[in-house]
């Protein structure tokens, strides 16, 4: 992948100062969605998916066009095999995807990294792009720090996963 990289580092700082002036970790999902989407220009849908205890993803904060894919059942589309599977998904080019959900016809490559703490998963990041093959490793390596910031904030609440 061309063009400038980010660091999660500085995301997970935004975020630290959020927690030290009180912010709810729902504050800290949207805060988190809108500073990653920012972060990349190839970053055209970003989103958080929360798992409940029903095995069901629930949309969380998005940035982008509205899906219709608000619920999606774990094993169903590359953020429901994240979690069958429980393993990121970075999908180069969807259309080469059986078990993918459409969320917009312009989407080309997909990222999905989970918010987990061992086997416990929480939720998820999922980032669309409109260019193929848009996440290389070290995009995927910076999210995966948010992620693992994220992680940590879901564990202190105590409650694992919604
Ligand atoms: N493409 C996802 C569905 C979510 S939308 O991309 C926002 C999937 O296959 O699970």
């Amino acid at each position: 992948m061309s063009g400038t990289t980010f660091s999660g580092a500085e995301i997970c700082q935004q975020l630290d100062r959020l927690v030290a002036s009180g912010a709810s970790l729902d504050e800290l999902l949207s805060e988190a969605v809108d500073l990653l989407h920012e972060a990349h220009t190839r970053f055209h849908w970003t989103g958080i998916y929360e798992l409940f205890p029903d095995d069901m993803l629930r949309l969380g904060p998005f940035v982008g066009s509205p899906t219709d894919h608000v619920f999606i059942s774990v094993g169903q589309g590359v953020c429901g095999s994240a979690v069958a599977e429980k393993c990121d998904k970075n999908v180069p080019d969807v259309s080469k995807e059986p078990n993918y959900l459409a969320c917009s016809s312009a989407t080309k490559s997909e990222l999905v990294v989970l918010i987990r703490k061992g086997d416990a998963i929480f939720a998820q990041i999922d980032i669309d792009s409109h260019d193929l093959d848009a996440f290389d490793s070290e995009s995927q390596r910076e999210v995966r720090r948010v992620a693992e910031w994220l992680a940590e904030a879901y564990d202190a609440r105590g409650s694992g996963a919604r």
